[in-house]
């Protein structure tokens, strides 16, 4: 079991900042995900942890220990990679019993091991059998089981499902929440994918440009964004984002249109805005209720069905188009004039010029 602290630890190719001075403690136990678009420092920050590649700045604390300059076969961690290499002329069982072999363990807890993983993985009908007979996913099930027979303080897994289809990245997701909750090692484990972060992660630290944006567990990145690269990033689609104008209370949207903001936010965007300035209201598809009476008009650009729901496209004016989530029942046709309103305790503020969320004083 392990603890991972990363203090002020950092990056940089040359001039460039692969990762700025980043700060993290991952809990012994805990499953932590780092999310962020391609190139912005991800399996950098992996590969420091392992100590395949060596810090420009900072430290690493392993159970408190600093480990910045030790070699990556004496922290006691295990790397599991996206394109995964298995030893071809091998059978499952003897792939998965290297690792061990390596260190020279004991004929008889190299057995048991094997036995122990394969059955955790419910892998044992295909022991025997040599990689290139196996599905990807059998694969991919062969070199984690290679890398959790070592037992290692803590795992870390770069993309470990980016080569599988849909259908079996879905089940591996399930399989190594599972064994996460019934081995509870602590875990690094990278994804550009949003779902599959808060799919799996306790807590996500959400990465761009090489920087920590946010560090939060699921819902509070899904409702509570630090800025408005969380809130478009997080959710599929992401959060809709509307600008306005704020003057006392009200929030001026294209075309005359106007939102009457929750009481208890006005005292925070007072403060924010001086009274009268530059707002973007957020919230997201599920927040907005169409409904006759309602407060805010739009009008139908499209409707995707999606079976259990169905997610309206509603333009605002300016070019400005949101997504409402509403019953699989509702039917609109394009260019139909709507209204909406949102539940008050979702709706979301940032401030457009440093694009972080506007904390409310008292929380709707
Ligand atoms: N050995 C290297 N030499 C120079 N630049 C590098 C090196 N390794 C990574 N970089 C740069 O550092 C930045 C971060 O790369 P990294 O591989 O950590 O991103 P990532 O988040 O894992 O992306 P992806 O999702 O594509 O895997 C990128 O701009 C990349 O080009
Ligand atoms: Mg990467």
């Amino acid at each position: 079991m392990a603890t991972i602290e990363l203090i002020n630890v950092e990056k940089k190719f040359g001039d460039v900042h692969a990762v700025k001075p980043m700060n993290l403690t991952v809990r012994d136990g805990e499953f932590v995900v780092l999310l962020g678009p391609s190139g912005c420092g991800k399996t950098t920050t992996l590969r420091m942890i392992s100590g395949l590649e060596a810090v420009t700045g900072g430290q690493i604390l392993l159970n408190g220990r600093d480990v910045t300059w030790e070699r990556p076969s004496d922290r006691d961690i295990a790397f599991v990679f996206q394109f995964f290499a298995l030893y071809s002329h091998m059978t499952a069982r003897e792939n998965i019993a290297f690792p061990l072999q390596a260190q020279g363990e004991r004929r008889e807890v190299v057995r048991q091991r094997v036995e122990d993983v394969s059955r955790l993985l419910r892998m044992e009908h295909v022991l025997d059998v040599r990689p290139g007979a196996l599905s990807g996913g059998d694969q991919q099930r062969v070199a984690l089981a290679r890398a959790l027979v070592r037992h290692p303080a803590a795992f870390l897994m770069d993309e470990p499902l980016g080569a599988l289809d849909a259908d079996f990245r879905e089940t591996m997701r399930a399989e190594i929440k599972r064994l996460h909750i019934d081995q509870h090692a602590t875990t690094v484990y990278v994804t550009h994918d949003q779902i599959e972060a808060m799919a799996m992660g306790d807590r996500i630290v959400v990465m761009s440009d090489a920087d920590v944006q946010q560090v939060g567990t699921p819902a509070e990145v899904y409702h509570d964004p630090a800025n408005l690269f969380v809130a478009r990033f997080i959710g599929s689609p992401g959060m809709n984002l509307v600008p306005g104008r704020y003057v006392r209370g009200v929030l001026h949207l294209a075309e005359g249109a106007t939102y009457k903001v929750p009481d208890a936010w006005a005292p925070s965007l007072d403060a924010a805005t001086r009274g009268d300035g530059d707002l973007i209201l957020g919230f997201r598809p599920e927040a907005a209720t169409v409904g006759v009476d309602s407060a805010i008009p739009a009008t139908v650009y499209a409707t995707d069905l999606h079976g259990g729901y169905t997610m309206l496209h509603l333009e605002l004016g300016n070019n400005t188009i949101i997504h409402a989530r509403t019953t699989r029942e509702a039917k609109y046709a394009i260019n139909t004039p709507v209204r909406f309103d949102l539940d008050p305790a979702m709706v979301r503020f940032f401030d457009p010029a440093t694009e972080a969320a506007i904390i409310p004083e008292v929380r709707a």
